[in-house]
């Protein structure tokens, strides 16, 4: 199988695997024990955060293990509303932020937060001047996905930043998941004070990510129990999901894979500009991993099941939206012609893709797109 869901997840690397069995049989300790065993586990916990901070550019900052970014983006929506409320009750997204950001404003806004969601173009971009235009004093939280997990999109991260830190004291945060690994991830170069990344997106493990803080900003925490992770995230730290995460981070940081993923990308979307059936949702400048298409009147699950066949594994606009029927809240925030809605699908590469792949897909999208205009 050829497998373009990158973006849904990845194949975990083997090495990063490694570190986790070792780490899970010899640092088994809890590193909050007093003892030898838990003081080995809490030297190498401190050891893997280091680094992952050192890859972010935020040596001085601080890192909480959550079990993925979905917990992590929950942890920063409702932990910074929390903790800075007495400030004010305003909160900034977008309107094509993951569901973890989404559905933890509207939880905030049954609380009597006022949330806006910035609106984006058809390529999926926010506007500087309108994300300007609503920041007033009342502003406590700032949230802005880096790389959009359907179409790619890039947001100017550094920008907003700017605005941000012009016009008051809110903090801003980034979710990271889909960026980290594809694009240069600097705390510092983007100007945020805390990001989202996950694991499992990098080549990783299942139920690691993190939250990383800028000191002294800090959320309130959102579960209870014995106050680990300096009070921000009680239960048992897992030594073993910290080490195999900084491996992972590691690892992706420093592939260069990104640049053939570029190439890839260019070659399809010329593909696709030449079929009037087809169009291409990501914008030039996305994301270079992601991939968004969209067949005219034809449903994405009728693709998505052709290419299975052929023997490549694609999906529709993300793993969250594959089973439900309608268009996903960023299909429609971009304003996607209604004749293409039902149509997206997308192709996201990862490490373990070749150039080889890239040519049968684009075999296989010939075929297919003949099939129909054959009204096959
Ligand atoms: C942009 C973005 N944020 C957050 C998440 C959630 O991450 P996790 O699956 O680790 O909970 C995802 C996963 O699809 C994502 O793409």
């Amino acid at each position: 199988m050829i497998y373009f869901d990158n973006s849904a997840t990845t194949q975990p690397n083997e090495s990063v695997l490694e570190s986790f069995i070792a780490a899970n049989m010899r640092f088994y300790a809890n590193p909050a024990s007093l003892h030898r065993m838990g003081r080995e586990a809490e030297v190498l916990l401190k050891r893997s955060k280091e680094q992952m901070l050192t890859l972010i550019d935020n040596e001085d900052g601080e890192v909480v293990i959550t079990s993925g970014g979905t917990e992590a983006n929950n942890l920063a929506i409702i932990g910074f509303a929390q903790a800075y409320k007495t400030r004010g009750n305003h909160i900034i997204t977008t309107e094509i932020e993951h569901p973890s950001i989404l559905n933890a404003c509207r939880q905030l806004e049954g609380e009597g937060f006022e949330i806006d969601y910035l609106p984006v173009d058809d390529s999926g971009m926010i506007s500087l001047k309108e994300l300007e235009s609503k920041l007033k004093k009342e502003t406590i939280l700032v949230s802005i996905m880096h790389v959009n997990n359907e179409i790619g999109t890039i947001q100017p991260i550094s920008q907003c930043a700017e605005l941000i830190k012009r016009n008051g004291r809110a903090i801003f945060h980034s979710d990271c998941v889909q960026s980290f690994g594809k694009l240069p991830v600097s705390m510092e170069s983007l100007g945020v004070d805390a990001i989202t990344i996950s694991a499992h997106k990098i080549n990783g493990l299942k139920g690691s990510g993190a939250l990383f803080l800028k000191k002294p900003i800090k959320p309130n925490a959102i579960n209870f129990g014995g106050g680990q992770e300096n009070g921000l995230r009680s239960g048992t730290v897992s030594v073993p999901n910290a080490v195999s995460m900084a491996k992972a981070m590691r690892i992706s940081a420093v592939n260069n894979e990104s640049k053939h993923f570029r190439e890839w990308r260019n070659k399809i979307i010329n593909v696709c500009d030449e079929i009037e059936l087809v169009e291409v949702l990501s914008p030039q400048n996305a994301a270079p991993h992601i991939i968004s298409l969209a067949f005219k009147s034809i449903k994405g699950e009728v693709a998505i099941n052709y290419f299975q066949e052929q023997g490549i594994i694609i999906s529709t606009s993300s793993a969250c939206f594959s089973k439900n029927k309608s268009a996903s809240h960023v299909i429609e925030a971009i304003g996607l012609d209604k004749n293409f809605k039902n149509g997206v699908i997308r192709v996201s590469f990862g490490n373990t893709n070749t150039e080889a792949e890239i040519e049968t897909f684009i075999k296989v999208l010939r075929q297919f797109v003949e099939l129909i205009e054959r009204g096959i």
